[in-house]
Order: structure tokens, then C-alpha cells, then sequence
């Protein structure tokens, strides 16, 4: 009875904070779709060297695949709702992957800033999170820094490229340059 109980209280104080978390962020923790994914793979180039960052990375469902795909390459994570940054977490210890750093961090908030080092970032944020983080990646990141951004644009920038993909869900995929 006490196990049953203990389950219910972790159930609805898990399902509590990330319905809490979805409301403040205004975006849920869905995962890119398998055919996005697979594309915003390929925009990667395989030779791809340096800092990869995917802003939001909800359960890890990029930065897992994506620290497997380029063992030479730094991974980060930065998730700001404490569920699926517990989840990418846990899955830590069953997919080991060295070259992932995984940090519960908002990114919105002022003091925080994005890793100079940076070479590419990915993201699946709605274009209102994206506009209030463009003049952060203006001022962190490196002019030609590659940007992916599943599904949204960002205001105020110019995509090099926007890929339309044959996924209800993910339907197009923004290709950017830091200006
Ligand atoms: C749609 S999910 C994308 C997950 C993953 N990147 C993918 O494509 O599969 C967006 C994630 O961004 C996170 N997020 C939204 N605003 C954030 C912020 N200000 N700082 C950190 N994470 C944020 C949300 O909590 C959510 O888990």
C-alpha cells in the first residue's frame, strides 16, 4: 500500500512540474520527429570537429545520437525542466557517453551566456524563445557558426537554407549563419 502511494506521489509530482515547466517555457519537451532528426543529422557534416549544443534538449533524444555520431566532438546539453534533464541523466548510466555535458540551465535568464567554443547549435524552440536568444547568439557565438532549427524560425534572421521535409509533425527544418 505505502509502494503504491509512493508511486502515485512520484506519478503526479512528476507530471505536475513538467506540465508547470510547459507553461512557463511555452513549449513541451516533445522530441524532434525520427524523420527530422534524420535530417538535421545530415546537415551535419560527417567530418563535423568542435562544440555541439543543442539548446532545449528535452529528453536527449539529439545529444545522446549526436555524441555517438561524432565521439571527437563536445556535446552540451542545456535543459532548463527538471524532468527530462533527470531523464538525459538517468540515461547516462546506460548510454555512456564521454563527450556529453548535460546542464539544467535557462537559458533566458541574463547571467547565462553560450560557450564561445561553439561550432554548431540545434534546436527545437518556438520562434518567441529564438527571438529572445538571437542577440545572445549574436553576441556569444562566432559569425558563421552554424544554427539548426527544427520546425521554427527565428525572427529576424535570414535562413541559408530552409529544408521542407515530408513529416506532419517536424515539416520544415531553418538553416542558419550566426550574422
Ligand atoms: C520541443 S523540446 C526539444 C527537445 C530536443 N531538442 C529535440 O529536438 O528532440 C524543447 C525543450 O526546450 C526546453 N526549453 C524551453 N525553454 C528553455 C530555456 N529557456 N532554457 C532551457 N531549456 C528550455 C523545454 O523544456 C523543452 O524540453
Amino acid at each position: 500500500m505505502l509502494f503504491d502511494y509512493a508511486v502515485l506521489a512520484i506519478v503526479l509530482l512528476t507530471t505536475s512540474l513538467s506540465l508547470i515547466y510547459c507553461v512557463v517555457t511555452g513549449i513541451s519537451p516533445v522530441p524532434s520527429s525520427r524523420g527530422s532528426k534524420k535530417h538535421m543529422f545530415a546537415l551535419l557534416p560527417a567530418d563535423f570537429s568542435g562544440e555541439i549544443v543543442d539548446l532545449g534538449a528535452g529528453w536527449g533524444s539529439l545529444v545522446y545520437p549526436m555524441a555517438q555520431m561524432f565521439p571527437e566532438c563536445s556535446v552540451f546539453a542545456y535543459e532548463i525542466s527538471p524532468v527530462p534533464w533527470l531523464a538525459m541523466q538517468l540515461r547516462g548510466l546506460f548510454q555512456i557517453r564521454r563527450n556529453l555535458t548535460i546542464e539544467r540551465v535557462n537559458m533566458l535568464k541574463k547571467s547565462f551566456s553560450f560557450r564561445a567554443e561553439t561550432a554548431a547549435v540545434v534546436c527545437y524552440l518556438h520562434s518567441e524563445a529564438l527571438e529572445k536568444l538571437r542577440p545572445k547568439l549574436e553576441r556569444d557565438l562566432k559569425p558563421g557558426t552554424l544554427i539548426i532549427s527544427n520546425v521554427f524560425d527565428i525572427p529576424g534572421w535570414h535562413p541559408e537554407a530552409i529544408h521542407e521535409i515530408d513529416d506532419g509533425f517536424c515539416p520544415q527544418i531553418y538553416v542558419y549563419r550566426v550574422p
